[in-house]
Order: structure tokens, then C-alpha cells, then sequence
């Protein structure tokens, strides 16, 4: 039988959707939620990532502001930007798309804003607080995964969860989460990565397989256990002449064959993506919420 499609469009509407009543009661008590993005460079994968944000928040009546400087901008002007929004009362929400071009210190950029701002959850303080279970905010992407999972009735508790791919944005703090005593976690999991011994091996031992790697269509069927649930975290542009832009949108997992073995696969585009944008959203009225107290 093929795998259940986990719809992560149809969630985060959901999750959207459930976001009005709390933006109207900030607005009402004169303390509208505010999201700033600062992109730096042209990249053509970010610029698209931004251009999401900023619709989201434009649908969901939050005010934005993108900043987008050059790729040749100075590193003291991109702290300058951010030390104006750490003190601009209208926002609520910062957030420096990643990656950052050559010759910019992400960690000094990350730990420059303001942690009650800091949507992202990357500043340390965050991720230490995350780590010790008592989030302030939480990642957006692993954040989106362990919801996606939660309302589409995958419960993660007892079982052996898979990542694969370490980064500090998806792979590292979804271990984090996923490992907490807490709802929707309680899991057993396990990391890997391009050194790991026998990663089809690892990998054929997961209830649920996490694919957060960059790499399109790394995992293959003969990786996936009859019925496991399979999320793929990758947004990956391969070229395609017959696609109108060019190029089309492939995940981490091979999705055609893959689904066929598993119980339950996201898709790509429609999965983990559309989660990361309405997590961004949570965070950022939460964000909100924190400043005056809430
Ligand atoms: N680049 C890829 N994913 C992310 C994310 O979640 N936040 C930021 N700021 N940059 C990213």
C-alpha cells in the first residue's frame, strides 16, 4: 500500500488560521506584532524564502520590513541594522535569512540580536534554554516537524527517530526537541551524518526517518522499514528545461520510490516548508506577547 500523504499545507493553514485571534488582541491592546528580515546578498533560494515571510505576514495582518543589503556590505553595517531593530519598539521579530555571504561572522551576527526578539532561536541563550527544556522560542523547521508529526496523529514517544544531517538549523535542535521529556517528544534518537557507518543501516532502523541533508533524493527506498513515517526536510532546485522556471523543487528523499515502502511520507514542495513559515508566525506573535509581558 502507498504511504499516507502527511499534507503540511493543510496544518499550517490550520496553525495561520488559529494565529488571527491572538494578532487581533495585540492589535486591540495597542501592541501590533512586527516581523523584520534582513537578507544580505542575492541568493536566489533566499530571496524566495524572504519573499514568503513577508507575504505570511501580510496575510495574516502582521507589519514587516525587509532590509536587504549587498553582498558586499560591510559587517559592521549589518550589526548596525540590527542593534536599530534591537531598540525599534515596532518590532517584535528579527530574523537574518541564512546563509550569509563570505566575509560576514554568523555567530556574531546571530548573537547580536536581542534573544526576547530573536525568532529564529538561534541566539545560544535560546538554544541553551531550548536544550535544558525550558524553551523560549523554538527553531522554526524542527519546530514545524514536531507539529506536522503531532497533528497528523504521528506520536513520536518511545520510538526511534532518525536524523539525518547535523546542522545547527534543522538536525541539532530537532534531536533537542524530539529527545525532551515532554509532549510530542519522549523519542529515542539517534543523529547521523556524511562520517556515519552504515547510514542505510541506521537509517532502515527508524520508526521515523528525518531527511535534513541538502542532498536531492539522498534517501532511496532500500533506506526506508516497511511503514515508517518519512520526513523530508530538503528543499532542493534541480534543473529541469521543461519546468516554466527552469528548474523544479526535489526533496532529501527519493519521493516516488520511497513512498511505496513507507507508511506515511511529506511531500515536497507542501510539507515541512509551508510548517516553517507558520512557525515563524507563532514566534513572532509570541514574540510580541513577551515584550509586553504576556
Ligand atoms: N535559512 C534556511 N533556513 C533558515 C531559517 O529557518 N532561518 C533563517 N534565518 N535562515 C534560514
Amino acid at each position: 500500500m502507498e504511504a499516507r500523504i502527511i499534507d503540511g499545507k493543510k496544518v499550517s493553514e490550520e496553525i495561520l488560521n488559529e494565529l488571527q485571534r491572538d494578532i487581533q488582541k495585540l492589535k486591540d491592546e495597542g501592541n501590533p506584532p512586527g516581523l523584520a528580515v534582513v537578507i544580505v546578498g542575492e541568493d536566489p533560494a533566499s530571496a524566495a524564502y524572504v519573499n514568503m515571510k513577508e507575504k505570511a505576514c501580510a496575510r495574516l495582518g502582521i507589519y514587516s520590513e525587509i532590509h536587504r543589503l549587498y553582498a558586499t556590505a560591510r559587517h559592521a553595517e549589518l550589526l548596525d541594522i540590527i542593534e536599530d531593530l534591537n531598540d525599534n519598539p515596532s518590532i517584535s521579530g528579527i530574523l537574518v535569512q541564512l546563509p550569509l555571504p563570505k566575509g560576514f561572522d554568523q555567530s556574531d551576527v546571530l548573537q547580536s540580536i536581542f534573544p526576547v526578539k530573536d525568532v529564529d532561536a538561534f541566539h545560544p541563550e535560546n538554544v541553551g534554554l531550548m536544550l535544558v527544556g525550558t524553551p523560549r522560542f523554538m527553531p522554526c523547521t524542527p519546530y514545524g516537524v514536531q507539529v506536522l508529526l503531532q497533528r497528523s496523529g504521528v506520536d513520536v514517544q518511545g520510538k526511534h527517530v532518525v536524523i539525518v544531517g547535523r546542522s545547527n538549523i534543522v538536525g541539532k535542535p530537532l534531536a533537542a526537541m524530539l529527545m525532551q521529556k515532554a509532549k510530542g517528544a519522549n523519542a529515542t534518537v539517534t543523529v547521523c551524518h556524511s562520517q556515519s557507518r552504515d547510514l542505510p543501516g541506521i537509517c532502515r532502523s527508524a520508526d521515523v526517518l528525518v531527511a535534513a541533508i541538502g542532498s536531492p533524493c539522498f534517501i532511496k527506498a532500500d533506506m526506508v522499514k516497511e511503514g515508517a513515517v518519512v520526513v523530508d526536510v530538503g528543499i532542493n532546485r534541480v534543473d529541469d528545461p521543461a519546468a516554466q522556471k527552469g528548474y523544479r523543487l526535489v526533496g532529501d528523499v527519493d519521493f516516488e520510490n520511497v513512498k511505496k515502502v513507507a507508511g506515511a511520507i511529506t511531500p515536497v514542495p507542501g510539507g515541512v516548508g509551508p510548517m516553517t513559515i507558520a512557525m515563524l508566525m507563532h514566534n513572532t506573535v509570541r514574540a510580541a506577547k513577551l515584550q509586553v509581558g504576556e
